[in-house]
């Protein structure tokens, strides 16, 4: 075929393309949309919006488009015409009103790869029944309990294994931690076992598809994630009948208070449902936790005052436990660890692990003039608000002292840091309504016991430069890499 000839075949499809596009402009000027550039037909501004940045910053679209057009506007993204919001007040107004006038809307490939199950795509009923199993399994009274001795025992499991003068991946280590303390919690399987590594195996390739473009063909990450899906899904099978079989028989294991053993007791869910939320959890509560640690090791390395005031406070803590010659963390230590909250919000404001939501417009909804068209996708950029110079001073500056006095004062002194004290209206990493994040509270104790025991046993380098970017899924592209030297004169 002929390039002219080409072009005759290729016509008509390209005229009803400009046709769609001209009455979907059209049909758009009945609203007053916030503004904004709805870029080429179908992929619309999507390659810059993805385009990676450092993980400190909003990157330069966000930048641009807010210059441009204000803190919210419309775009065309994921195939679809969207609204932005890096607005406070929005995000929050969008999460509040979820299932009413908005509503959980995750792309197609997410649940394709996720499972049509999984928490983060269902809406409705279905994620309210798996919602509040997640949250007995994430109580406030198994936390203390039952989790705080597991988030201690895997966390001196990893840092007991690193070696002096050798270089390694500080994520990793993180990786490593908040894996293994999930899959004992969620289908008690033991650290270092050959089932579990080749599960955490599997789970690599998976994640890697999670995080790719959805392209299923073959030799895709995408393609090898859907295969390492069903591979790790038949692996859960396998445990579920196992403990289906030792469950009629009676034979009660009291190690085995995990999430599995839970589900099948004490819900209904189907096999297929019951697969779809144990991959889901797994997913939700390792990925994320573990990217933050590492950014708390990325950004303290940067701050050694931050650290003085972190190893005063925990030997404090040690210090008190050894003269009451207890050894292990209980939650009153916890309670203790106030200096160390601060680094911990100041880690999660600036290094943004979940960076923006996926929702979509329920109805047709006014917000402050603006109209947001029922149907539309709406993505909160709750990283946006965390960087925004008007709500926090100096807002890529890794400073935790912002955080102190941050449940007392409410901006009105005329002390120079809480002239800018965050407020928990701005300040959001977690999400919220509706669907906050069910393992908040886990994940800051997986935070705070993993800096106690890191800076009461060790002091570390980077060993190269690496720094946390945003794909917009944050990652180190060395894997942080660092060096550690033991503490002579600390605990224990
Ligand atoms: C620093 C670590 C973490 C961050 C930044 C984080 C962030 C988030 C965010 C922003 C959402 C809301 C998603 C949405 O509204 O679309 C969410 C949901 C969720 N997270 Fe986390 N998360 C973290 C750790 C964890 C952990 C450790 C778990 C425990 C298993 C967990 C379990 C969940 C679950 C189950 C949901 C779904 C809640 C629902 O839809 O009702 N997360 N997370
Ligand atoms: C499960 O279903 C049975 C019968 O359909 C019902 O009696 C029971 O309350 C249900 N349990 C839960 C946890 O939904
Ligand atoms: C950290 O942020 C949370 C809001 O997510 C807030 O409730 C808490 O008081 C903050 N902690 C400190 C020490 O400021
Ligand atoms: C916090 O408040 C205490 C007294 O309540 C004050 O001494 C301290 O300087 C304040 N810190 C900051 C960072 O504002």
């Amino acid at each position: 075929m002929s390039d002219s000839q080409l072009v005759l075949f290729l016509l008509p499809s390209i005229l009803s393309l400009v046709l769609i596009f001209i009455l979907m402009q059209r049909k758009q000027a009945r609203y007053n949309l916030p503004p904004g550039n709805m870029g080429w037909p179908f992929l619309g501004e999507t390659i810059g919006y993805l385009k990676p940045y450092t993980a400190i910053s909003v990157g330069e679209f966000m930048e641009n488009h807010i210059a441009r057009y204000g803190k919210i506007y419309r775009s065309n993204l994921f195939g679809e015409p969207t609204i932005v919001s890096a607005d406070a007040g929005l995000n929050r107004f969008i999460l509040q009103n979820e299932g009413r006038l908005f509503e959980c809307s995750y792309p197609r490939s997410i649940g394709g790869i996720l499972g049509k199950w999984s928490m983060l795509v269902q809406v409705g009923d279905m994620h309210r029944d798996m919602r509040i199993i997640s949250l007995n399994f994430l109580s406030h009274a198994r936390l203390r309990t039952h989790l705080l001795k597991e988030v201690e025992k895997h966390t001196l499991l990893v840092l007991g294994s690193w070696k002096e003068n050798s270089v390694f991946s500080a994520q990793d280590e993180a990786k490593k931690f908040t894996f293994n303390l999930m899959a004992k919690n969620i289908m008690s399987l033991d650290p270092g076992k050959p089932e579990t590594e080749q599960l955490k195996k599997e789970y690599v390739t998976f994640m890697k598809g999670v995080v790719s473009a959805p392209l299923n063909f073959p030799g895709t990450p995408y393609r090898k994630a859907l295969k390492s899906r069903s591979t790790i899904l038949k692996f859960i099978e396998e445990k579920m009948k196992e403990r289906i079989v030792r469950m009629e028989e009676g034979v009660e294991n009291l190690e085995e208070d995990d999430l599995l053993g839970w589900v099948l007791k004490h819900s209904n869910l189907s096999t297929e449902q019951i697969l779809d939320l144990i991959l889901s959890l797994l997913f939700a509560g390792h990925e994320t936790s573990s990217v933050a640690i590492a950014l708390a090791i990325y950004f303290l390395e940067g701050c050694p005052s931050a650290i003085q005031q972190l190893q005063e406070e925990h030997t404090e803590i040690a210090r008190a436990k050894k003269q009451s010659g207890e050894v292990e963390l209980n939650w009153d230590d916890y309670k203790k660890m106030e200096f160390t909250q601060c680094v911990i919000n100041e880690t999660l404001r600036l290094g943004n692990v979940v960076r923006f939501l996926h929702r979509k417009a329920l109805k047709d909804v006014r917000y402050r003039g603006y109209d947001i068209p029922c149907g539309w996708k709406v993505l909160p950029v709750i990283a946006a608000v965390h960087l925004d110079s008007t709500l926090f001073d100096q807002p890529q500056h890794f400073n935790p002292w912002r955080w102190q006095n941050s449940s007392n004062t409410r901006g009105s002194s005329s002390n120079n840091y809480a002239s800018m004290t965050p407020s928990s209206n701005h300040f959001l990493p977690f999400g919220g309504g509706p669907r906050l994040c069910a393992g908040s509270e886990l994940a800051k104790l997986e935070m705070a016991v993993f800096i106690h025991h890191l800076v009461l046993n060790y002091r570390w380098e980077l060993a190269e430069n690496d720094q946390a970017f945003a794909f917009p899924f944050v990652d180190f592209p060395k894997g942080l890499p660092i060096i550690v030297k033991r503490h002579s004169t600390h605990y224990p």
